[in-house]
């Protein structure tokens, strides 16, 4: 039975490395028994200009009847100044609220041909593998109130903003089984990150994690202070198996591990709900500084579409037919400038296509 896949290829660089991955997809229907029904829709800055949205009616529609989506990237500075929900990141906040795409897995691995693209040391980076899972549909990103005071109403200090960072028991403890679960898979080990010498929110979210690691007896648990995190991540990466983080600590942590593996070009996501159904993304942004120039790396975004085929399409063998072509690609030494080399992002997609 054919398989709907939404491409929603946003803003920046998100067309052209979409773009490589739909290469990447057709030569699997070609040589192979999967069927697939493409259909293009409009996220970020793109629909904001077509449709004075940034997820628009006929973008949820598509998306709800789609079996797994594959986005590229939303942002750039020409919408920096408009109004607030017209904004590019509005629209992504929005697609992940309405399919409730809560569990975000970013995983942070070194591929062993890229060691030396790594700011870290060989050593300190050689066979890195951490799983970051970040909750994705609320904290701060979401919490009520939010708000910025407008001109007219001053007090002392100037404006006041503010925004609330909230969880419920029901929030964490989804999530927190979402990386036990991930844990069972892997090296048994969740490392739960929070601020509880400051934040209440820390406190309830360390006594939920506490209550799930009763139900997975063979996972060790730990917890980390995000700014001890920050720093270990740095020092001695290869101590963390699966990470678990709220929304904005996910958020940034996961940047930050990123770049441990060489390049934040190279690292793949997914954004999944409770029935496994998920959006798939590079975990690197639109990149406006180099859009249109056809040299951003396209294999984040070909990895992602790899997991998209795993966990959502469950099909493992033409996920680890491409998870094998960017292997071969990157023995080759092909290599995109943010990896050292000077191969364009349509180099890139070929070598893939060629390799599978
Ligand atoms: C990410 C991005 C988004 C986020 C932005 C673009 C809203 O940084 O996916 O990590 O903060 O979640
Ligand atoms: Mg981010």
């Amino acid at each position: 039975m054919s398989k709907k896949i939404l491409l929603l290829p946003g803003d920046g660089i998100g067309p052209e490395i979409v773009a490589e991955a739909e290469k990447v997809l057709n030569k699997l229907v070609e040589t192979s028994d999967f069927e697939v029904e493409l259909e293009h829709g409009l996220l970020g800055g793109c629909a904001t200009d077509a449709l004075g949205n940034p997820y628009p009616e006929k973008t949820q529609q598509q998306a709800r009847e789609a079996d797994a989506i594959l986005l590229g990237a939303v942002g750039g500075p020409k919408w920096e100044a408009i109004d607030r929900p017209l904004r590019p990141e509005r629209g992504l906040l929005a697609i992940r609220a309405d399919l409730d795409l809560f569990a975000n897995l970013r995983p942070a691995m070194l591929y062993p041909q890229l060691a030396e693209a790594s700011s870290l040391k060989p050593e300190v980076v050689a066979g890195l593998d951490i799983m970051i899972v970040r909750e994705l549909t609320s904290g701060i990103y979401f919490g009520q109130p939010r708000g910025i005071e407008g001109e007219g109403a001053q007090k002392e200090g100037g404006r006041h903003a503010w925004n609330a960072l909230t969880y419920t028991e029901f929030e964490i403890e989804r999530i927190g089984r979402r990386a036990f679960e991930i844990a069972m898979k892997r090296d048994k080990r969740v490392c739960s990150i929070d601020k509880a010498n400051v934040l209440e929110v820390s406190e309830l979210w360390r006594e939920v994690m506490e209550r799930v690691a009763k139900d997975y007896p063979e996972v060790e648990l730990s917890h980390m202070y995000v700014d001890n995190a920050a720093m270990q991540l740095v020092r001695a990466p290869k101590q963390f198996d699966v990470m678990v983080a709220d929304n904005l600590f996910g958020d940034i942590l996961s940047d930050q591990a990123s770049m441990l593996s060489g390049s934040i070009g190279m690292l793949p996501s997914a954004s999944l709900n409770s029935s496994g159904f998920g959006m798939y993304e590079p975990v690197h942004g639109s990149a406006p500084d180099i859009a249109g120039q056809n040299i951003a790396n396209p294999l984040a975004t070909i990895l992602s579409l790899s997991m998209l085929l795993r966990y959502s399409l469950d099909r493992a063998d033409l996920a680890d037919r491409i998870d094998a072509a960017v292997n071969t690609v990157l023995d080759s030494g092909l290599r995109t400038g943010d990896i050292g080399g000077t191969a364009t992002c349509t180099d890139m997609g070929d070598a893939v296509v060629a390799a599978l």
